[in-house]
C-alpha cells in the first residue's frame, strides 16, 4: 500500500454523467426556494424545543452563531462549486481538489447527515401527526407511537424511583407522579406504552409505527421516481413560510416578558447544550449546491441561492426563539412538537391545528429531499469504484438508482426500531458540522487561481497572516479576563471526564497551530473564520456523540481500506 494512493485524485469530469442533458432553467429565485424547501423541517419545527428548554431565551444566541458558521461554510462550498462546475456534493469537490480518503471520509460524513438525519425527521414526523390525531380524538395505543428505546428507558427510571418510594411506604398509585416527581407528560406516556405493550418471548413490543411507515411510503416514491415538481415544491415553501410568520406575527401579542427574566438561565454553557438540536435546523443549505448543472448562472445564483435562504431562516429561526420562549416558561418547550405546543398552552387552536398540518407536510418534502440525495451521493461512489457496483445499479423500468435507494430506505427505517430522536439528533449534527469543518479546510489548501480560471463567483481572498492570529490572540485574553477560571480548568484533571474541556482544550490548540501555519502561509481568512466558528460548535458535543462519532469514522476507514482501497476506479488507471 502506498500513502500516494489515498491522495490520487479524480480528474475526469464527465458533464451530465448520470441524468442525461440536464436543462438550465434554474434562477436565483428557484435557487433560494430549493434551499429553504430543504432547510426549514424538523428543526423548526421541532428540535428547536429541546434547545429552548435546555439554554432558554439566550438560545437566540446560539441560533445566530450557528446561521454564521453555515454562511461561511456556505461561502466554501461556493467556492467549490465554481471551480468544479459538474453537480455533486461535498463528496465530489473533495474528489476533485484532495484526494481519495479525504472523498471518502466526506462521503461518509453525509450518510450522517442525510441518512441519519432523515431518521431524526421521521421521528419527528410522527410526533406531529399523533398529535393531530390526538386532537381529533383518534388516540392510538402509546406502544404504537412511542420508539422503544425512549419507552425502555423511561420504564427502568421510572420502575426505579416506584421501587423506592414503595420501600419508603409513599407510593400512591401506579403513575403517582406527585410522588414521584420531576416527570412530564411525555415520560408518563412513555413508561405506559411500556407497561402497555403486548409482550412477544418476553420483549415488549413498543415501536414507533407512524415513523416507519411514513419512511416506506417516502422510499416507494423515491424507488418509483419522483418528478420533482418546481411549482409544487414552491408551494409548499409558501406555506411554510406562512405558517412560521403567522406564528410570529400572532404569538408576539402572548409574550410575558416575565420569561425573559433571567435570559441566560443556564449559563452558556446551558445555551451550547442546544448545539445539535439548533445546528440541525440549518442542515440542508448545501443541498443547493447539487443544482450546478440546472441553473442558468451557477457561479453567480448558487452562492446567491444559498445565502438568501439562509438569510430568510436565520431571521425567522431569531423571532421564532423568542417568540416560543417568550410565550410559555423556557423548560416546559421540551416536547417533539414546540410550536403547536405553545400555540395549544396559549388556546390558539386555530393556529394550533393550521401549524400541525403544515409541519406534517413540510417535514415530508425535507425526507424526500435527504431520500433522493443519498442514493445518488452513493451511486456516484459505487461508479467511482469506493462501494460495490450495486449502488450504482439504476432500475430499468424507473430509471432510479434502485439499488441505493433501498439500502437508504433500511438504514434509516431498521435504526427507528431501536435508536431513539435525541441519539440521533446529537449523531447527524457532529457528522456534519465535521463535514463543514472539512470543507472549509479544504478550500484552505486549495491552490490560487490562475488568471481567467472559473467565471463567476470566486470567494474574496484576504490575507489572514496577521489578522486571524490577532483575532486568536485577542479572544483569548478576552476570554481570560471575563471568565477568570476558564482556561485553568482546561488543565484540571478531576475534570477532565468531563470531555468538555477536553473539547475546549483541544480547540484553543487547534486555534493556536492554525495560527502559526496562517503566519507562514498566509492563508485566507475566510475559510479560517468558517472552520474556526464550525469547529466551536463541536466542542458542544457531548463524550457519548464522540464515542459514537469515531466509532463510526472507524467503520468507515476499514470498509474503505477493505473495499474502496482496492476497487477505486483510479487504481485501475
Ligand atoms: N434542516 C432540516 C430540518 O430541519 C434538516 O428538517
Amino acid at each position: 500500500m502506498s500513502w500516494r494512493n489515498l491522495f490520487r485524485v479524480k480528474t475526469d469530469f464527465p458533464i451530465n454523467h448520470d441524468s442525461g442533458s440536464l436543462k438550465r432553467v434554474l434562477g436565483v429565485r428557484d435557487l433560494t426556494f430549493f434551499g429553504i424547501a430543504a432547510i426549514i423541517g424538523a428543526g423548526i419545527f421541532s428540535s428547536i424545543g429541546e434547545a429552548c428548554a435546555k439554554g432558554g431565551p439566550a438560545s437566540v444566541y446560539l441560533i445566530v452563531i450557528c446561521g454564521i458558521a453555515c454562511a461561511f461554510a456556505a461561502l466554501c462550498y461556493a467556492e467549490f462549486a465554481s471551480r468544479i462546475p459538474v453537480s455533486g456534493s461535498a463528496y465530489t469537490y473533495a474528489y476533485a481538489s484532495f484526494g481519495e480518503l479525504f472523498a471518502w471520509i466526506i462521503g461518509w460524513a453525509l450518510i450522517m447527515e442525510y441518512a441519519i438525519g432523515n431518521i431524526y425527521v421521521a421521528f419527528s414526523w410522527s410526533g406531529y401527526v399523533v398529535h393531530l390525531l390526538d386532537q381529533i380524538g383518534w388516540i392510538l395505543p402509546r406502544w404504537l407511537v412511542t420508539d422503544y428505546s425512549t419507552a425502555h428507558e423511561t420504564y427502568l427510571m421510572v420502575s426505579e424511583k416506584m421501587q423506592s418510594a414503595m420501600n419508603s411506604g409513599k407510593f400512591g398509585g401506579l403513575w403517582d407522579a406527585a410522588n414521584l416527581g420531576g416527570y412530564s407528560l411525555a415520560d408518563k406516556q412513555a413508561f405506559e406504552a411500556f407497561v402497555a405493550a403486548p409482550v412477544l418471548f418476553g420483549l415488549h413490543i413498543v415501536f414507533d409505527a407512524p415513523a416507519l411507515l411514513i419512511n416506506l411510503l417516502i422510499t416507494a416514491l423515491v424507488f418509483r421516481g419522483v418528478k420533482e415538481s418546481r411549482n409544487a415544491s414552491n408551494i409548499m415553501v409558501v406555506l411554510k413560510l406562512i405558517a412560521i410568520i403567522l406564528v410570529i406575527a400572532v404569538g408576539v401579542a402572548y409574550i410575558d416578558t416575565k420569561n425573559y427574566d433571567p435570559f441566560m438561565p443556564e449559563g452558556f454553557q446551558g445555551v451550547m447544550k442546544g448545539v445539535s438540536a439548533l445546528f440541525f435546523t440549518y442542515i440542508g443549505f448545501d443541498a443547493v449546491s447539487t443544482l450546478a448543472e440546472e441553473s442558468k448562472n451557477p457561479q453567480r445564483d448558487l452562492p446567491r441561492g444559498m445565502f438568501y435562504s439562509l438569510l430568510i431562516c436565520t431571521i425567522l429561526y431569531i423571532f421564532i426563539t423568542l417568540v416560543l420562549t417568550g410565550m410559555v416558561p423556557y423548560k416546559s418547550l421540551a416536547v417533539g412538537d414546540p410550536l403547536a405546543f405553545v400555540l395549544g398552552e396559549r388556546g390558539i387552536d386555530w393556529l394550533e391545528y393550521i401549524v400541525s398540518i403544515v409541519a406534517v407536510i413540510a417535514m415530508a418534502s425535507v425526507l424526500l429531499v435527504f431520500q433522493m440525495g443519498q442514493p445518488r451521493i452513493w451511486l456516484s461512489m459505487s461508479r467511482d469504484g469506493l462501494l460495490p457496483p450495486a449502488f450504482a445499479r439504476i432500475h430499468p423500468k424507473y430509471s432510479t438508482p434502485s439499488y441505493s435507494t433501498i439500502v437508504t430506505g433500511l438504514m434509516v427505517g431498521i435504526p427507528i426500531l431501536f435508536t431513539n430522536e435525541h441519539f440521533v439528533l446529537d449523531f447527524t449534527s457532529i457528522g456534519t458540522i465535521f463535514a463543514f469543518v472539512l470543507v472549509c479546510g479544504g478550500v484552505l489548501l486549495l491552490p490560487p487561481r490562475k488568471e481567467g480560471e472559473g467565471k463567476g463567483f470566486r470567494m474574496p481572498y484576504i490575507n489572514g497572516k496577521i489578522i486571524f492570529p490577532a483575532i486568536i490572540i485577542g479572544s483569548i485574553v478576552i476570554v481570560r479576563y471575563n471568565f477568570p477560571g476558564y482556561f485553568s480548568s482546561l488543565g484540571d484533571a478531576s475534570k477532565w471526564n468531563t470531555m468538555f474541556t477536553v473539547a475546549h482544550g483541544l480547540y484553543w490548540l487547534m486555534l493556536l497551530v492554525l495560527s502559526v501555519f496562517t503566519f507562514l502561509k498566509n492563508w485566507s481568512l475566510i475559510p479560517l473564520l468558517g472552520l474556526s466558528i464550525c469547529a466551536y460548535l463541536l466542542t458542544g458535543m457531548e463524550a457519548n456523540n464522540w464515542y459514537w462519532f469515531f466509532g463510526w469514522f472507524g467503520l468507515g476507514l476499514i470498509v474503505y481500506f477493505s473495499y474502496g482501497y482496492r476497487k477505486s476506479k483510479l487504481a485501475k488507471a
